[in-house]
């Protein structure tokens, strides 16, 4: 069981969660940071130590933690409103679904909306509306190392392998990226092996869970291509790289094509769990009224999030201003990795990054030296990636005095590291 020196509150209501097994249904974390408040990029913990936020829950808290205008506006919004609409139709929905079509408008086939209620969930939504939409095809195509949810479809297609016996893969460019014609004739190959039988391909953006790994933009156009000749629905799996992430405010702008359905989530609520399908009318519309309905999907204070987020998103210029912060961002963690041999690579885009370690000892150091920080200050890592890649994601609001602290934070709290410690040890 986790436990810090020092750290009487946190420790007790460790103590007090893990007696109940809470640990089941929580992310692993190497440091567990017990968190009294937070606001903007700042986590307060419940013993008084400050952390500045490098997860934002994993691209969650995109706009900060308590910003004032969006928590004023859902509020707003959501006046009056039961929180459970099961059932119920509200407008706030409506005006939910028309704000989102309306920032997608970069992809002319965001045309419907589906609502679900966790990433994994809109994931199984999505695939099972393209099986639906062409039921003689059978064969699911999804690119290796993916991570796309733990549950459903959205487990069949993640990882490098499935018990889903219609699965098939196509390699994701990682550290060695092959020439096209490679990934052109795995494609043509699967073509060729399925003749009219591949139901859909879904992909997501960059490899976030496998380590940060960010491919060149013809990867992504080289799919759509594909798909678009065989008549395979192509699914962009933006759960984790929506509102803002990579220097856009949706990720196929970054990589220049048009999905025929994008799973959002994430970003998506600022915080509050909802998710989504955007996507084409003539896919979505061949699940029947009902077979994607749940208890907790499209429910009023989602659907508020939703519409608050994005307002802020444009009355703030909020990408326009995360593009500037990325600059600093992208120097920062360069100079750090000048700084410790530790550092193998420096990966990302945007305001999403990772920073690869030697070996996954070192990184959990880094994870926990970084909470320890100077004893009253810290930063805030959620546990490695794919073993030894720390995650950087900080909100995008977070501004140039607090990266600089951070980064000062992480010079003085990784010199503490040691470097020959190997896996054994870990
Ligand atoms: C790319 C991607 N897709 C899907 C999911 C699953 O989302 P959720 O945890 O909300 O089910 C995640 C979660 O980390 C993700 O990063």
């Amino acid at each position: 069981m986790i436990q810090h020196r020092g750290e009487r509150h946190g420790n007790a209501i460790r103590r007090r969660a893990a007696s109940k097994g809470v640990e089941r249904s929580r992310a692993p974390s190497s440091t567990l940071p017990v968190i009294a408040r937070a606001k903007g990029s700042a986590l307060w913990t419940v013993d008084g130590r400050k952390l500045t936020d490098f997860a934002s829950g994993h691209c969650v808290a995109n706009l900060g933690h308590g910003h004032t205008a969006f928590e004023r506006r859902c509020r707003e919004l959501l006046k009056g409103f039961p929180r459970n609409a099961y059932g119920l139709g509200t407008e706030l929905e409506v005006q939910a679904m028309d704000a989102l079509l309306r920032s997608m408008k970069g992809n002319p086939k965001a045309e419907k909306v589906l609502w679900a209620a966790t990433g994994a969930d809109g994931i199984h939504k999505a695939m099972m509306a393209a099986l639906r939409f062409q039921p003689d095809r059978h064969i699911i195509v999804a690119t290796r190392g993916g991570f796309h949810g733990k549950k459903g479809l959205a487990g069949d297609v993640s990882g490098n392998a499935s018990d889903n016996p219609n699965v098939r893969w196509l390699s994701f460019p990682q550290a060695d990226v092959e020439p096209r014609a490679n990934y052109r004739k795995k494609l043509d190959r699967l073509a060729a092996d399925h003749p009219g039988d591949i139901a859909l391909f879904i992909t997501e953006p960059y490899l976030g869970a496998a380590g940060s790994y960010h491919p060149p933009k013809w990867y992504h156009q080289m799919i759509q291509t594909w798909c678009n000749k065989h008549g395979i629905p192509f699914i962009f799996d933006e759960i984790q790289s929506c509102h803002g992430r990579t220097g856009n405010m949706y990720a196929y702008e970054t990589y220049g094509v048009t999905p025929d359905l994008v799973a959002l989530g994430k970003g998506l609520g600022n915080g509050e769990p909802v998710a989504a399908v955007a996507g084409r009318a003539d896919i979505l519309d061949a699940l029947e009224p009902g077979d994607a309905s749940d208890t907790f999907s499209g429910n009023p204070r989602a659907c508020a999030a939703v519409l608050a987020a994005l307002e802020i998103f444009k009355s703030e210029a909020i990408v326009r201003q995360a593009k500037a912060r990325a600059v600093e961002l992208r120097s920062m963690l360069d100079a750090l990795k000048s700084h410790f041999a530790f550092i193998k690579a420096v990966r990302g885009e945007g305001m999403v990054y990772g920073i690869e370690v030697t070996n996954g000892a070192v990184a959990n150091q880094c994870v926990l030296e970084a909470y320890l920080g100077n004893g009253k200050k810290g930063v805030h890592f959620i546990g490695p990636l794919a073993g030894n890649v720390l995650r950087v994601s900080p909100p995008l609001v977070i501004n140039a005095k607090e990266l600089d602290e951070a980064y000062r934070l992480l010079r003085d709290s990784w010199s503490r590291v040691d470097p020959t410690v190997d896996n054994s040890v870990s």
